[in-house]
């Protein structure tokens, strides 16, 4: 019997559930070992296509792969025990029609065992959302800032502030979580649309740039250790400055082996005696 989506992990469906009696942690992980080492705080790991910009040194997210997802989505899953994953659909996976978008989940779902996929859109979106729920894929929806959509959006800032953005965002929360998602991001929004939209849908809201108003939070996780400082958006807090301390460790490293202290001799193996 296949043990893929065999699981003791948060489901999606308990997340549901969260909404109104926690709040819901989540975060950002890629590989095995940070998965292993974020698993026990949080509710949801994301296996987010922001993988393209911190891993991979992409200008955007408009570049990832499904196959780069699928082996990220992967490595996520063997190193979380208790957090619900979910691994984004990347741009072009998912647009073009509902059936596409059907076959790319399904396969994120087979290949990684995860718990489910996210995928950015609202209004449009809402048709293949209710697709894929409607025939066992968890969906976790995406809506306000979409940087897939950066192309077109032209660029990366907070939404919200004119009527016509806010009722667009408001629209499209609407449809995501009528159409069946379990939960939503909502990103880069103002405060008081995201407050608004939080308690206007019965799925939890996720923020990030969003504010305290929703359901619960989540952030790239390279952000919030400050390992990834190619640039800090106002919404980042950074709860550790890991850089400088990989900095220090290679000049230390790269000094100990130019004086030839490292390896020292606990370090070598000696032939037995
Ligand atoms: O790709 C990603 O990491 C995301 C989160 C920032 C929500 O979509």
């Amino acid at each position: 019997m296949s043990t893929v989506g065999h699981t003791k992990r948060i489901t999606p469906a308990a997340i549901e559930t969260m909404k109104g009696t926690r709040l819901i942690v989540s975060l950002t992980a890629y590989t095995t070992p940070i998965a292993r080492l974020l698993d026990p705080h949080c509710d949801l790991l994301l296996v987010g296509d922001s993988l393209g910009m911190v891993l991979y040194g992409m200008e955007t997210t408009v570049g990832v792969t499904l196959d780069m997802m699928i082996a990220h989505g992967q490595a996520v899953v063997r190193g979380a025990k208790h957090a619900c994953v979910i691994v984004d659909l990347p741009f072009g996976s998912y647009q073009e029609s509902k059936e596409q978008a059907f076959r790319n989940a399904a396969r994120v779902l087979k290949e990684t065992g995860c718990d489910g996929v996210k995928l950015e859109g609202g209004e449009e979106m809402a048709e293949t959302v209710a697709f894929l729920t409607s025939r066992g894929i968890p969906v976790f929806g995406h809506v306000g800032l979409m940087p897939q959509q950066v192309n077109t959006t032209g660029g990366y800032r907070s939404l919200g502030r004119s009527d016509k953005e806010a009722d667009k965002i408001r629209r499209d929360a609407m449809a995501v979580a009528e159409a069946g998602a379990f939960a939503m991001v909502i990103e880069g929004t103002v405060e008081p649309l995201a407050r608004e939209i939080t308690a206007a849908v019965a799925i939890p809201t996720i923020g990030i740039g969003a504010s305290a108003a929703c359901d619960g939070q989540i952030l790239v996780s390279d952000d919030m250790l400050g390992l990834f400082n190619d640039f800090k958006p106002r919404f980042v807090k950074h709860f550790a400055e890991l850089a400088p301390l990989v900095s220090k460790a290679v000049e230390a490293y790269a000094e100990e082996v130019k004086a030839r202290t490292f390896p020292a001799i606990e370090h070598t193996f000696q032939p037995k005696k």
